[in-house]
C-alpha cells in the first residue's frame, strides 16, 4: 500500500499572505502544493497563472515538497510551456479540454516535467483507457471543476475504486488524485477506494482552526493510510 498524501489547494489559501500561509502547510508536513489555474472558459472561475507557481518554487526547493498544477482552462497547449518553466512538476490537463490528448501529455514530459490526466465527475473512466499507461497521475474530480468549498459528489468514491482496478491492471504506478470536497469525514474513505493524492482546500486553509490543526485532523483520519506518524 502506498503512503496517502494530502495536497493541499492554495486555491483556498489568503492571497494576501499566500507564500506564508503555504508554508504552514509545508511546516505542518504536507508533502504537495495543489495549484488551481482556471481560465473563465473552461471553468466560470479566473484565478492564477505561471507567475504564482514561480513564487512558490523557492518553498518547493526549499521543503522538497511538489508542485501539482490542475490546469482547468480551455486551451493548455499554449501555456503549459510557461507553467513548466515557472517551476511546476506536475501538470495535470483536462481529458475534456484536450482535442489531442496524447501530444499534450507527451507535450508535458518531453518538457521534463511529470504529467497527469483529469476526469469531471460526468466524463467515463474509459476516456482514460488509451492515456492510462503514459500518465503519472490520473485525477478524479469529486466536485464539478471552478471553485472551492463545495460538497464531494458520493458516486465518485466507486469511480475511484474503479480507476483504482484500471491502474493495478495494466500495472501502473501512477498517482490516483481525487480533488473536490474532500474533508477529514471522508478522506478514508477516498483512500479506501484507492486514491493516494488527497486534494483539500478549504478543509486545510479555511474555517477557524490552524492549517496545523487541520493537517492533524487529516492526519488522524488516515492514520492507518500512512506509514508512520510525521
Ligand atoms: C475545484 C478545484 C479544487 C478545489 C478544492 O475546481 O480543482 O482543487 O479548490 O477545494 P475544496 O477542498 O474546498 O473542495
Ligand atoms: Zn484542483
Amino acid at each position: 500500500m502506498r503512503e496517502v498524501r494530502l495536497a493541499p489547494s492554495i486555491l483556498a489559501a489568503d492571497f494576501g499572505r499566500l507564500g506564508a500561509h503555504c508554508r504552514e502547510a509545508t511546516a505542518a508536513g504536507v508533502d504537495w502544493l495543489h495549484v488551481d489555474v482556471m481560465d473563465g472558459h473552461f471553468v466560470p472561475n479566473l484565478t492564477m497563472g505561471p507567475l504564482v507557481v514561480a513564487a512558490l518554487r523557492p518553498l518547493a526547493n526549499e521543503t522538497g515538497c511538489i508542485l501539482d498544477v490542475h490546469l482547468m482552462i480551455e486551451a493548455p497547449d499554449v501555456l503549459i510551456p510557461a507553467f513548466v518553466q515557472a517551476g511546476a512538476d506536475m501538470v495535470t490537463v483536462h481529458v475534456e479540454a484536450c482535442r489531442h490528448l496524447h501530444r499534450t501529455i507527451h507535450h508535458i514530459k518531453e518538457l521534463g516535467c511529470r504529467a497527469g490526466v483529469a476526469l469531471n465527475p460526468a466524463t467515463p473512466l474509459a476516456w482514460l483507457v488509451e492515456i492510462l499507461p503514459d500518465v503519472d497521475l490520473a485525477l478524479i474530480m469529486s466536485v464539478n471543476p471552478g471553485f472551492g468549498g463545495q460538497s464531494y459528489i458520493p458516486g465518485s468514491t466507486d469511480k475511484i475504486r474503479r480507476l483504482r482496478q484500471m491502474l493495478d491492471a495494466i500495472g501502473s504506478d501512477a498517482w490516483l488524485e481525487v480533488d473536490g470536497g474532500i474533508k477529514p469525514d471522508n478522506a478514508a474513505e477516498a483512500a479506501g477506494a484507492g486514491a493516494d493524492v488527497l486534494v483539500a482546500g478549504s478543509a486545510i486553509f479555511g474555517g477557524p482552526h490552524s492549517v496545523a490543526e487541520n493537517v492533524a485532523a487529516f492526519r488522524q483520519a488516515l492514520a492507518i493510510y500512512r506509514k508512520s506518524p510525521e
